[in-house]
Parts: structure tokens; C-alpha cells; sequence
């Protein structure tokens, strides 16, 4: 077994400690925003820096195909515009079968630097794009898709550049690490990203890129590098059948969007305001950024007095269906993971299903450990069945109509958020590591990032009411099931919310945490009393060297041997004894 000092560590965590005559948490907090949403007698700052962010380099803008700097080296040397390329390609094609528009695709690459073969540079095996035209959608499907889809996806990249001229400079701002800042696009304008993305056309944002694009400039290289990619390429290239599931999904989106706008009479991709009667829908992504380091956490939790939320846990159902709830996004520090890759879980499914969720991909550099998105407004446009290897395609979501609330708000009343938990199956990593305290603080403030809400969000469901959740980082991450469910009630009750918990079939963690929660609600245990109870567990069995035990019982089955008894005894003295 590993020694605890030998374990890595959270970034900003200093050694915890579990002194009750601790300073208050407020000292500690970060200065940078200038409002504060204050709960439970302690500020966070989980609010509001309204200007966006911009700056002199344009680090802090969005890279876009049609920007003056989006350039190649010529053959003598001197640099050209790739958008003049590509804008006469999206003019000129006529795209009618799957090897044209692969031939296209590739085209629409930017040159390579001299000497170097485009498919070195660049994805350029668009296989399983040709699977889906070709075998997965029927004749008439892949007809309709050459005819009319992918001219307006064509058409939609063209109006990009009128899309976003009334945004300063045209400018799209990227929500950079430690900025709390929110970004609201209209769906067309969405739209005309993702029709960008699916044509590869993000300089920069393929999964293997060229130094050429980043001018020589390596801090440039080093923005982009904490951005995920964007360019379908690399899913058109996945060699899995998940990918062309995933594929069929987007299509979908688009398939939706012309037949929207085509009844608006607006399918060329015109950008002027919809016709009477339909109101002009947004998505937005916020960034929360909570200003509270991992060794003030402990105070935070530790000495707070507020009650447990209430639970309604269940076996049945899943996060997406909870309508009017922030629903969890299991997310990677990356939004969206392996959405463009290989990734087929909950995250990427979502994405699969809401594509606009993309848009956070776009434009949010990477999650520090304090910090969460949440994304408001995207629609759901597929219907799917199985997860992971039996993930499926399973036919159009119809889009209600946005109800008068929504109308006026301007979005629909959709709140997902975004927040990764510690991967546990990763480099240094083993299951057995979540059981020390730093990271069992770290995964529990970036529970309270993510329930904090956030004054930015237009949608109050971001802020308060239920969150429907689950499993988080218990899937591919690794996880505990019942440390994870621990965490959460923890984290949802400092900020006063319930919690509707999905465990996705698992009857036997609803049957003991309702055990559990009958203990402790007999005990009226605070906030404070479970996080000490499981932090005091955590510590003995660490600090008692039996790691060894823990690592054997993380590494089978969380329903074979759970590491964090459910059952838990506070005694009259509030002391916790497991
Ligand atoms: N509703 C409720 N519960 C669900 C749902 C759902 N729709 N889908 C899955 N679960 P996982 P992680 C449960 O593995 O461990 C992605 O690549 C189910 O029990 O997606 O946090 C991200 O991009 C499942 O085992 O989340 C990250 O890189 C559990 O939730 C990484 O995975 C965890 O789902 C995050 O991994």
C-alpha cells in the first residue's frame, strides 16, 4: 500500500486541519469577484463578475475560422487566409455521397506546413461518418442529409461571421480558468458553431493540430491546450460503434434545426429575427468559481450547524428526465470528455442527445478543483437506449415549444451542471485514494461549486431547488458509491438543497442509505456531524496503516464491500464512533 505522503495531492489543498478553534472560513476566501453569495454565515464567492473577459493577446476570445488570424504559410513563405479558402469551398461543393463529402472534408483542412502529409497533421479518416450516411441511415434519411441537410449546415458556417457582428469586435469571449463569467448565445448562433465544428473548422481545435496554426506563438499554443477539441474529425475517425451512434445523434440536431428553420421560411441559414410568434431562445454557460481554498473547506463543513437536506433516492429513472431540476453532468475537467472521441457515458450521452451543450467545450478552458458550469437552455433533439458499449440512437426528440415563461426568460428552463470528480483509475491514482482527506475535501467543495448556483444564471434553478444526481465519479472515475452519495447530501445541505438521487438500478444503495438516513435523522445530525463522522472514519483508517484493507475493498466491488459503513452511531458528546 501506498504511504498517504506519497499520494497526490489536490492542487491548492494545504494540510487540512481539524481544529474546531480554527479561523473563520471567510479569512481565507479569494478577493477576485466582486459579489459574494453568502450562505450559512460565510461568504463564497460563487457570483458574479459581470464584464467578460477579454484581453490585449485575444487569449481571452474565441479562435474562430473566420478570424483575420486564422492563417497558413503559403508555398512562398508568406501567410494567407484560411477562411478565404474555405468560404470558396462551402460555396463551390456539391456534395451528393459519402466519398465527395470525405474528399471535402479533407480539402477543408488547412494546408500542412511544407513537407509534412495533411493525414500526419490532421484526422483525416472520416470512416465512420461514411458508415452513418451510407449503412445506418436509410436511403431516404442519407438522400434528404445530401440534399438539404448538410448544404444548410454548409450554409451556416458562410453566416457565421454576420452571425456574431454584434458582439464587440465579433468577438466571442471564452470563460477562462479562475474568472467567474457567464457567455449567452442565441440557438442560431449555437447553430452556426456546431455547424463549424462538424465541418472541422476550428483553428487549433483538432485532436492533433500543427504548431503552424499557433504562429509560432507558444502561449497561444498553452490557451489552447487547457481548451478541449472541438472538431468533429477525431469522432468521424473512432473506430467504434458508440462513435457512429453518437454521429447519428448529432445529424439529428441538424436534421431538427433545418426543418425548424425551413418552416420559419429562414433553412438558407438567414440570420434575420425569427417570424411573430416565435421568440428568440438562448444557451448560457456560466463559470462558478468558488472562493475557498481545500484547507479552508474543513472549517466550512466542519463547523456548520444547518440541517441535512431531504433525499428522495430512487432506483427507477434517470437525471435527464428530471424536468425543472439543475440536473449533474458527471463531467471530465474537460467538458463533454470523450464526446468527440471515445467516450460513451453519462457525459457524453448527454451531449450526445443536447449537442448546444457543446458550446461549453467551445468556450470554457479546462475546471480548476473549485470550479463548475453550469449550462442553461440546451434542448434535448435525440432519444436513445443501452449506455456505454449498447449506447443507440433511437430516433428524433420532438422540442416542445418553449412555454410563455420560457418565452420571456428567452431560454428554456433546462439547468445542467457540469463538475468533475477526482478520477481515481488514472496515473498515480487507486480507488483507495479517495479515502484521504484532502481528496475527499477536494471532491466535496467541487460539490458545493456545483450546487452553489451562481447569480449569472438566468435560470433559478441553477441557484436553489432540488439537484437530481447520482453516481457521480463512480463509473469511469472509479469511485464509491456511498462515499460519492455522502459527499453530495453534504455538499447539497450547506447550500439548503435537496436532492433527488438516481442510483441507476442500484436497490441495495437505496435500501441502505434509507437506513442510514433514519439514524441520523433521529440524531438530528447537522452538516457538521456527518462531515466529521466520515472525515474522522477516513483519518483512523488511514492513519492506522490500513490501507492495505481499504485498497483490497476498493478494488472489488462497491456493492461486495463497501469502505464507508452507511450505518453510523453519533453519541451524545456529537463524537462519531463508526
Ligand atoms: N442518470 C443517472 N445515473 C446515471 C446516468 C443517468 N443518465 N448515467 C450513468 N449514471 P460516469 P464518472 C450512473 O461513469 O465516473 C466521462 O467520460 C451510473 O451508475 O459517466 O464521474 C466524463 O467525461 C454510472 O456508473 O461518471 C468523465 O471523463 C455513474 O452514474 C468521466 O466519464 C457514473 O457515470 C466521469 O466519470
Amino acid at each position: 500500500a501506498q504511504h498517504p505522503t506519497a499520494v497526490p495531492r489536490p492542487r491548492e489543498a494545504a494540510r487540512p486541519t481539524m481544529t474546531s478553534s480554527a479561523s473563520p472560513p471567510v479569512a481565507a476566501l479569494r478577493t477576485q469577484c466582486r459579489y459574494y453569495a453568502s450562505f450559512g454565515g460565510c461568504k463564497l464567492a460563487a457570483g458574479t463578475c459581470p464584464d467578460l473577459h477579454y484581453n490585449d493577446f485575444g487569449f481571452g476570445v474565441l479562435h474562430v475560422p473566420w478570424s483575420m488570424q486564422n492563417t497558413f504559410t503559403g508555398p512562398t513563405g508568406k501567410r494567407l487566409s484560411h477562411w478565404h479558402l474555405i468560404s470558396d469551398q462551402l460555396c463551390e461543393s456539391n456534395l451528393l455521397n459519402s466519398s465527395e463529402l470525405t474528399e471535402f472534408l479533407v480539402d477543408l483542412l488547412p494546408p500542412p506546413p511544407s513537407g509534412a502529409m495533411k493525414h500526419k497533421v490532421f484526422p483525416t479518416d472520416f470512416q465512420e461518418l461514411v458508415t452513418v450516411v451510407d449503412d445506418i441511415m436509410s436511403a431516404t434519411e442519407s438522400s434528404h442529409f445530401f440534399h438539404h441537410v448538410l448544404p444548410f449546415i454548409k450554409n451556416m458556417c458562410l453566416r457565421c461571421p454576420s452571425l456574431f457582428s454584434s458582439l464587440p469586435d465579433g468577438a466571442i469571449p471564452i470563460l477562462r480558468q479562475g474568472v467567474p463569467g457567464a457567455v449567452r448565445l442565441t440557438e442560431v448562433q449555437v447553430l452556426g458553431l456546431l455547424s463549424c465544428s462538424f465541418l472541422c473548422l476550428f483553428p487549433g481545435r483538432h485532436r492533433t493540430f500543427s504548431d503552424d496554426q499557433f504562429l509560432g506563438n507558444p502561449e497561444l499554443k498553452k490557451h489552447v491546450s487547457k481548451l478541449g477539441f472541438v472538431n468533429f474529425g477525431s469522432l468521424f475517425g473512432f473506430h467504434q460503434p458508440q462513435a457512429q451512434q453518437k454521429i447519428r445523434c448529432f445529424i439529428s440536431y441538424f436534421e431538427t434545426q433545418y426543418q425548424r428553420r425551413k418552416e420559419l421560411g429562414l433553412e438558407g441559414g438567414d440570420t434575420s429575427a425569427p417570424t411573430a410568434g416565435s421568440s428568440v431562445m438562448h444557451i448560457e454557460i456560466v463559470r462558478t468559481v468558488l472562493g475557498l481554498e481545500c484547507s479552508n473547506a474543513d472549517n466550512v463543513f466542519s463547523l456548520s450547524k444547518r440541517p441535512l437536506s431531504p433525499v428522495t433516492i430512487t432506483a427507477t429513472g434517470t437525471i435527464e428526465d428530471a424536468d425543472g431540476l439543475l440536473q449533474a453532468d458527471f463531467a471530465n475537467h474537460v467538458p463533454g470528455g470523450g464526446v468527440l472521441s471515445r467516450g460513451c457515458v453519462q457525459e457524453e450521452i448527454r451531449f450526445a442527445i443536447c449537442p448546444e451543450l457543446l458550446l461549453s467545450r467551445l468556450l470554457c478552458e479546462s475546471l480548476r478543483d473549485n470550479e463548475a458550469l453550469i449550462m442553461n437552455g440546451a434542448a434535448t433533439f435525440s432519444k436513445y437506449t443501452g449506455y456505454a458499449s449498447t449506447f443507440q440512437f433511437a430516433g428524433h426528440h420532438v422540442v416542445p415549444r418553449p412555454t410563455a415563461e420560457e418565452a420571456s426568460r428567452g431560454i428554456r428552463n433546462i439547468s445542467v451542471v457540469a463538475f468533475d470528480a477526482v478520477n481515481y483509475c488514472q496515473g498515480n491514482f487507486q480507488p483507495v485514494h479517495q479515502y484521504l482527506v484532502p481528496w475527499q475535501q477536494r471532491d466535496m467543495l467541487k460539490a458545493l461549486a456545483a450546487f452553489a448556483g451562481n447569480r449569472l444564471s438566468t435560470l433559478p434553478s441553477a441557484s436553489s431547488g432540488a439537484i437530481a444526481t447520482g453516481n457521480w465519479g463512480c463509473g469511469a472515475f472509479g469511485g464509491d458509491v456511498q462515499l460519492k452519495l455522502v459527499q453530495q447530501w453534504i455538499a447539497a445541505s450547506l447550500v439548503n438543497r435537496p436532492l433527488r438521487y438516481f442510483t441507476f438500478s442500484n436497490e441495495v444503495l437505496c435500501s441502505e442509505f434509507a437506513e442510514l438516513e433514519k439514524v441520523l435523522r433521529a440524531k438530528h445530525c447537522t452538516v457538521g456531524d456527518l462531515y466529521r463522522t466520515v472525515v474522522m472514519y477516513i483519518s483512523s483508517r488511514t492513519v492506522i496503516g490500513e490501507e492495505l484493507t481499504l485498497q483490497r475493498r476498493a478494488s472489488s466491488t462497491v456493492a461486495a464491500a463497501p469502505p464507508v459503513p452507511l450505518v453510523t452511531t453519533i453519541d451524545d458528546n456529537d463524537d462519531a464512533v463508526l
